[in-house]
């Protein structure tokens, strides 16, 4: 999508140039990043990025603070601190009954933007293929540029953003190196079923292609959907590469720290890059984490259970303004469909949602690699407290009233 603040940028020719690396001229500034910056600008609030605006637990605080405290203030195991790779193996053994070895198969990082693109850097070579559904997590286009690797686009279909097999298995090839997943869903809430993992287990199991899998938002679930790791199917293990933070599941999204569980092998070559791109996660946050992952069910139970209530909320603040939404089944997001309100397309939409009715949202254009797909979406976040989806709502009434206007 060309950018709202400056819709036209400089043609490629313009800006190629010695001092600059080619693989960074394609690239825009993230979209769902600019919305942020807009509704900052514009004094809109904020249904567009995906962080909490609601205080973090303050039992994850005083973990941090504490560590500082202690002074364990100084780099951390490249990998990441024994404390938390151990908490992190108790944690999914516990969870899935998986046998991971703290040693060997698990590396810390600087969230799971980090964790992903160091699994690009380490698995992918220039033109290997990747296979991508979308709409994606937008920053999935970027860490392909980045690395020389080739997407190949699979379509989840509204509404319930399932994908043909058929399609899924044209997609892999002899160039086929690994298939990003990422459940539950941003940006459409989709939990992927345990059937359709086994089709996606089967093609890599026989084209020999790693599944990379974005799993940050594991505990965020509705309506009794089941969170499964791809990395439990039956011989997928050992091509799995499984990618979660403290972002999402902690309300800690500037705190940095992820981690990557994968086999040995592709451990080593992970952590190789990890190293040399940011030496290791803040050290005393990975102590803080190291507590907040040994939190009990209560926790996670107590996590779900609030984003419902605001998943609700939202639901029915968009639904009564004309908006068509797509339920949630996990995440905190609500793709919504526009076509209702008559407009060109999404970022005329977001525009006139930012500039006139003060609400950011993020153009759904921004999630498929046409724009043309997501023309008439837009998506919006829940994961903010209920002064703010209050005043969401008081905003979005102007909506409502300027097309009951154009109606007439
Ligand atoms: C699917 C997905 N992956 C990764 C991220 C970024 O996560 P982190 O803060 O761990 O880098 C986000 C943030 O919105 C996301 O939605």
């Amino acid at each position: 999508m060309s950018s709202i603040v400056n819709p036209s940028p400089q043609p490629r020719t313009a800006v190629r140039g010695r001092l600059r690396a080619e693989r960074t001229l394609g690239l825009a500034e993230s979209v769902i990043r600019e919305m942020t910056r807009l509704a900052f600008q514009h004094g809109a609030v904020n249904l567009s990025q995906g962080y909490p605006d609601f205080p973090a637990p303050a039992a994850i605080k005083e973990a941090a603070k504490r560590a500082i405290d202690a002074d364990i203030n100084q780099y951390a195991i490249t990998w990441g601190a024994k404390s938390l790779r151990d908490a992190l193996a108790r944690k999914v053994s516990g969870q899935f009954g998986w046998d991971v070895n703290p040693e060997r198969e698990i590396t810390v990082v600087c969230g799971s933007t980090e964790g992903m693109f160091a699994s690009f850097m380490a698995l992918l070579n220039p033109g290997d293929e990747v296979v991508i559904f979308e709409p994606f997590y937008e920053n999935y286009g970027p860490d392909c540029a980045l690395t020389g690797a080739v997407p190949r686009h699979v379509a989840l279909r509204p509404p319930d953003w399932s994908f043909s097999a058929a399609e899924l298995e044209a997609a892999f090839n002899e160039r086929t190196r690994a298939i990003v997943l990422n459940t539950p869903n941003n940006p459409t809430g989709k939990v992927f079923t345990r059937a359709e993992l086994e089709t996606i287990a089967s093609l890599c199991r026989k084209h020999d292609v790693v599944a990379i899998t974005d799993e940050i938002y594991e505990h965020i679930l509705y309506d009794g959907a089941e969170h499964i790791s791809i990395a439990t199917l039956e011989g997928m293990r050992e091509r799995t590469v499984t990618i979660n933070s403290l972002s999402k599941t902690y309300s800690v999204t500037g705190w940095r720290v992820g981690w990557v569980i994968a086999p040995p092998e592709l451990t080593d070559s992970i952590r190789k890059v990890h190293d040399f791109l940011t030496v290791g996660a803040p050290a005393p946050l990975q102590e803080a984490a190291a507590a907040a992952v040994a939190y009990g069910d209560e926790y996670y139970r107590e996590l779900a259970a609030e984003y419902a209530r605001r998943r609700e909320r939202l639901l029915g603040i968009l639904s009564s303004c004309g908006f068509h939404c797509y339920r949630p089944a996990g995440a905190y997001y609500i793709m919504t469909d526009i076509s209702g309100f008559g407009f060109a397309n999404d970022t005329e939409f977001v525009k006139h949602l930012i500039q006139e009715i003060g609400v950011a949202a993020v153009p759904g254009s921004s999630f498929y690699s046409h724009p043309a797909a997501g023309a008439q979406q837009v998506r919006f976040t829940f994961c903010k407290q209920e002064k703010t989806l209050a005043e969401a709502e008081r905003r979005l009434q102007k909506l409502r009233t300027s097309r009951r206007k154009s109606a007439e």
